[in-house]
């Protein structure tokens, strides 16, 4: 159900508690964890004696990561496996703990398995591979191409993303992709391309939630070309040093740290170049609340909660949120001259 319980910081129930009991505390450094080095500097973020403590946690999340890990126990080897983990790229820095991969891969937003968290264990009825993707619209030659085959075309790089949900909870995760410049010159857009339209699979059979009409499915996200040209814009392709898991939208997903997470579409087949701006998922359903910019800023307020804040995930802290959730340097130019845009929802 959409928007259950006025004031609830959801699009439907969040009010279900982490499974944090399944967590395995044992301390194991896999070989892509993060080191002190990767820390934003503190004169922009945080104090020394903070930062310590969050890589501190850090370690400890990793090391709960290579513990337990929801969804790969079922899936046979990844025919993409060998390509991780990928290079890190020093330029991608957190100001605080990455969240542990067992609290991220358990707590997920997948509508398409279901209107709760979680959708873990029914997302793995996904079937992703052979995968393929639908490039058309304004290009200049439509192409589909099997996942195995993008993957293997564009170098692949690990960059620490900070996460921010519409419902005010935020995580932080290591993903692995490439730009979705890249992607874009791939394509070769016409010079009549103004956004880039990302369309979900489609298939009742196996994603239940897609059995709910009410619904339009399937999900839809956009951008325009000029955000799609900023090096924030990222194809997520795995996460944690391996291919995606199904829950986090394998395998192939977008990542766009400084809007709402639901601009980050999951398990994407096909994407059209287009002269009209499209209409996500969420906007066709409630445009009141979820506009096709939906940047991150603390100042405008969803209209049934604050934005103040957000807890992050595991260690259910509060923290402010951040303008462009802290990614403004690389970002703010691309809305300087835009006015009237309601940029923030
Ligand atoms: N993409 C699809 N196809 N279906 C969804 O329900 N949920 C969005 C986004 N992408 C969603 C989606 C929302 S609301 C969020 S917050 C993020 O995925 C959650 O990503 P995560 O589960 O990896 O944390």
């Amino acid at each position: 159900m959409i928007g259950a319980g006025a004031g609830n910081t959801t699009f439907a129930d969040i009010s279900a508690p982490m499974e944090e009991s399944q967590l395995v505390h044992i301390i194991r450094k896999p070989d892509w964890a993060i080191s002190e080095a990767h820390a934003t500097p503190e004169e922009t973020f945080l104090n020394r004696r903070q930062l310590i403590k969050n890589w501190g946690m850090a370690g400890l999340g990793l090391a709960a990561a290579a513990a337990i890990r929801p969804g790969r126990a079922f899936g046979a080897e990844d025919p993409t496996a060998d390509l991780y983990p990928a290079m890190r790229n020093e330029s991608f820095v957190l100001d605080r703990a990455l969240t542990p991969e067992t609290v991220n891969s358990s707590y997920n937003n997948f509508y398409e398995f279901g209107s709760h968290k979680q959708i873990w264990k029914a997302a793995q009825a996904l079937k992703t591979s052979p995968w393929d993707i639908e490039i058309d619209g304004l290009v200049e030659q439509p192409m589909t191409i099997g996942f195995e085959d993008l993957v293997r075309k564009i170098p692949l790089e690990e960059r620490l993303y900070r996460h921010r949900c519409v419902e005010a909870w935020s995580m932080t995760i290591p993903w692995t992709g490439f730009p979705l410049s890249e992607l874009v010159a791939l394509a070769k857009p016409l010079s009549s391309a103004k956004y880039v339209r990302f369309e979900t699979f489609l298939n009742p059979d196996v994603a239940t939630g897609q059995r709910q009409s009410w619904y339009p499915w399937p999900y839809v996200e956009g951008v325009t070309i000029e955000e799609a040209g900023n090096d924030l814009a990222f194809m997520v392709t795995g996460a944690y040093g391996h291919p995606l898991d199904k829950q986090f939208g394998a395998p192939i997903r977008l990542a766009l740290p400084w809007k709402y997470g639901f601009k980050s579409i999951k398990s994407i087949s096909r994407i059209s170049f287009t002269d009209t701006r499209p209409v996500s998922f969420w906007e066709n359903i409630l445009q009141k609340e979820y506009g096709f910019w939906a940047n991150v800023n603390p100042a405008v307020p969803h209209p049934r909660w604050s934005q103040a804040e957000e807890r992050i995930l595991h260690t259910g802290d509060k923290v402010e949120t951040l303008i462009y959730n802290g990614y403004g340097d690389q970002v703010a130019d691309l809305y300087k001259n835009m006015k009237g845009e309601p940029l923030f929802m």
